[in-house]
């Protein structure tokens, strides 16, 4: 896999020039050159596509038995299914509202699927020059610019009982249907503090946080800045590489299903620091992701204290 990382480090790299170049642009460009997919917030430019193109191209000319998903791709009908083959899995610009608005929370990601599970993970932010890598089983890292790769997490993690001394990080995602933005604002206000409930001491999570990319949320738990994450309705490019790198960085991760990689992801994920799930998934053998990812959260908005 050794040679496999610094391809794939190096990828994100030119990868990340280009999505550079594109945000110059991007700025300078009209309303009717950012275009949209399912609704008016699931937002898409030219250089989403670029980027992916110029990936897809490389992986192909390097490693050209190898299958390829990627979120473009995916729209545009290309739609392989998952298989034993090692299967490269490509977001090209995760975060792409962020993109558009200059906000510098955008990045690549490319995971890399072997055997159904994913091996090997790098999320490249180039506006503030950081890139995460995972390997499985030899750990994960962050390299900053001009410094040495730091081993994640930064810090070891303090001891985090409940969820009430926890950052959390959750997202509003692009369906904005009634029941999904209902359903969205009914958890994250439980979680800030229901008032219904009775706000009371350890009853509410120290604060939320949208960083606006899923990568760069699992990059963020892997690094110890944010305590756990939470969002439902991610696909696979999304995650692949962000779940390496949590794990390899002692971060636990359920998605909605046993792979939550497999090409059809609609059901939540959620990752987080272990020392805040440990308690709630010491007996999930026997359950399914989805089954014990909603016994979590049943447990953290019920018995928070
Ligand atoms: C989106 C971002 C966003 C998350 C959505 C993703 P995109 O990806 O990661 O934070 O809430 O679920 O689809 O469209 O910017 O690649
Ligand atoms: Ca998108
Ligand atoms: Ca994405
Ligand atoms: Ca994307």
């Amino acid at each position: 896999l050794d040679e496999l990382l610094t391809f794939t480090t190096a990828l994100a790299r030119t990868a990340g020039e280009l999505i550079l170049e594109g945000s110059q642009a991007i700025q300078q460009a009209s309303a009717s050159d950012i275009g949209e997919k399912k609704n008016s917030v699931d937002l898409v430019t030219e250089y989403d596509v670029k980027v992916e193109e110029l990936v897809k191209r490389e992986i192909a000319a390097a490693y050209p038995t190898f299958q390829f998903i990627g979120e473009e791709s995916y729209s545009a009908g290309s739609r392989p299914p998952l298989t034993d083959a090692p299967t490269f899995c490509v977001d090209p610009i995760d975060g792409t509202t962020n993109f558009v608005h200059a906000f510098p929370f955008a990045c690549i990601s490319i995971g890399l699927i072997d055997q159904r599970r994913p091996v090997l993970g790098v999320i490249y932010n180039p506006f503030l020059d950081h890139l995460y890598s995972g390997v499985a089983g030899h750990g994960s890292s962050l390299s900053r610019a001009g410094g040495a790769p730091q081993t994640l997490p930064l810090a070891p993690a303090r001891p985090l009982p409940s969820l009430s001394q926890a950052l959390v990080a959750v997202e509003w995602g692009s369906d904005r249907t009634a029941p999904a933005v209902t359903k969205k604002a009914e958890s994250f206000t439980r979680l800030a503090g229901d008032p219904a409930r009775g706000i009371a001491r350890g009853r509410m999570a120290h604060s939320l946080r949208s960083i606006g990319s899923a990568a760069l949320n699992f990059a963020m738990v892997a690094q110890g800045g944010l305590d756990t994450y939470w969002e439902i309705g991610c696909w696979p490019w999304d995650v692949c590489a962000g779940i390496v790198i949590a794990q390899e960085a002692g971060g636990f991760v359920t998605g909605g299903k046993d792979a939550p990689h497999d090409g059809d992801v609609t059901e939540g994920i959620l990752t987080g620091r272990k020392y805040l799930v440990i308690r709630a998934i010491a007996d999930t053998e026997g359950e399914t992701g989805l089954e014990a990812q909603k016994r979590i959260a049943r447990e953290w908005y019920d018995t928070v204290e």
